[in-house]
């Protein structure tokens, strides 16, 4: 039994609502979790990103803010903080993870060559592309199975795929290898150290560049310690300095494993990358020493991403996701299992198997997870994932189809797991009266309509 490793002492009040007011909201969104208003939300599970609760130590760093254009305290205070974490000397703060995703695409993908990854996110992706970089997910077989059996790390990099397009294609036609750690595309799982060693040796071998994504850094040690043999006896960022031994650069959203709201950073022990990362920063977020942050903000990060390293904190956090994980597992609910790092992910072809990917069941899945009880999911499916062949025009479904519950850090409690499980548990139950959803509006971006689009309920 773990509990939470803190006290609470500042509450922030959530709003119960009726069946029918939600039925109401959802139809007027169009039936688009992200178009309900937050405030019409009892547990918002649509992200862990930029929701965490931030502890007493960070609001009171916050008042040291140093709000200095250049050469600010706040930045030598957040640099000491990420090396220590990250064993890595140089770093560049960015407004988000996406604005570091930006740099790194700038400086690393290149116009018709592969930026291999195990699932790349979608801002990496979106920048790639805009590049005319071909960005290729080889998780291994398991990680793309919503379906397959358990298995300890399934965000690793499938060896043999890299190989063998490095063997069709040449390693010159390769710019870089991208490795997300937890992999979030798929359920939060991890990649394990023996994966990122590996991947790196190969990459070494042809002289191309490692990358790591690095939101969910600690989770992933975390399940290093716990699931990987050699690794029980070394502290947590003993195993992130190792793991980012093996890359070039990191880039991070630090609105997840950074405990804050707001912010993101882009690392690397490459000086002449930092040069050429320091100049986009200038030009698209600012100043080196801040990066399109406040000094606050970088104070509240150099103590979030500590508390993040904290091995009962992350006992606490890795363990809430299983209990959801179990509780669901009880009601016959599918889910991707293991449960990964910050979340559980309901499979929606298992959940709903009358249901045709081409109508939606994730979707499905949220909307009623919203009308039965006020709770907030998102898709990662047939919406957000679907894309059209450029040629025909026709649609193509992806892998994955799921809804995933993220979990925010340090915000709920397991009572408040234990209201989604009920609720999924008796949509389960009726699951055959659910038909399925017609897209009615996209938006022009196929890959952005999952935060635009509009639906009926068939
Ligand atoms: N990389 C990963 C692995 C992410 O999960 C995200 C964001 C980003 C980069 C981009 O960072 O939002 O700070 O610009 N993921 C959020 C999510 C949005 O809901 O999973 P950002």
């Amino acid at each position: 039994m773990t509990a939470e490793p803190f006290r609470i002492k500042m509450v922030e009040r959530v709003k119960k609502t009726t069946k029918a007011e939600r039925q109401q909201w959802l139809k007027e969104a169009g039936y688009n979790a992200f178009k309900i208003k937050a405030e019409n939300v009892y547990i918002d599970c649509l992200t862990d990103s930029g929701t965490s609760a931030m502890s007493s130590e960070q609001w009171s760093a916050l008042m040291l803010g140093d709000e200095s254009y250049a050469g600010s305290k706040s930045f030598f205070k957040l640099e000491k903080s990420v090396q220590d974490v990250f064993g890595m000397p140089y770093l560049q703060p960015t407004h988000q993870g996406r604005a570091a995703d930006y740099i790194m695409a700038k400086l690393y993908a290149e116009e018709g060559k592969y930026a291999i990854g195990n699932m790349h996110f979608d801002t990496f992706r979106g920048n790639a592309e805009i590049l005319g970089a071909l960005a290729v997910d080889y998780v291994v077989d398991a990680g793309k199975d919503t379906a397959s059996p358990a298995q300890p790390f399934k965000g690793n990099i499938d060896l043999g795929k890299m190989q063998q397009l490095i063997d069709e294609n040449g390693a010159e036609q390769i710019s870089v290898v991208i490795i997300t750690i937890t992999c979030n595309n798929n359920g939060g799982q991890p990649v394990s150290m023996q994966n990122i060693r590996e991947v790196s040796e190969l990459a070494k071998q042809y002289d191309i560049p490692v990358v790591i994504d690095a939101a969910r850094l600690a989770e992933n040690a975390y399940f290093i310690k716990t699931r990987e043999e050699g690794y029980q006896d070394k502290s947590i960022k003993e195993i992130t300095r190792e793991m980012f031994s093996y890359c070039e650069t990191a880039t991070m959203s630090s609105k997840k494993d950074g405990m804050v709201n707001i912010g993101g950073l882009f690392v690397t022990r490459n000086k002449d990358i930092l040069e050429k990362a320091q100049q986009l920063a200038i030009v698209h977020e600012g100043f080196i020493t801040y990066g399109g942050l406040a000094g606050r903000d970088l104070e509240a990060l150099a103590v979030g991403l500590q508390e993040g390293c904290d091995e009962q904190y992350l006992e606490y956090r890795i363990k809430q996701a299983e209990y959801l994980g179990d509780r669901l597992l009880e009601k016959g609910v599918p889910i991707i299992e293991p449960t990964g790092g910050h979340g559980v992910y309901v499979d929606g072809r298992r959940f709903f198997p009358h249901i045709p990917q081409c109508e939606f069941p994730s979707q499905r899945l949220v909307v009623a997870l919203y009308e039965e009880a006020g709770v907030r999911a998102v898709e990662i499916g047939a919406c957000a994932f679907g894309s059209k062949d450029p040629e025909t025009g026709e649609d193509i479904f992806p892998d994955i189809e799921t809804m995933r519950i993220a979990i925010s850090r340090r915000v709920y409690t397991n009572s408040h797991m234990d209201v989604i499980a009920n609720a999924l548990g008796e949509i389960y139950k009726n699951r055959e009266q659910y038909k399925g959803m017609k897209l009615v509006y996209e938006g022009s971006v196929t890959s952005l309509r999952h935060f635009t689009a509009g639906f009926e309920l068939l």
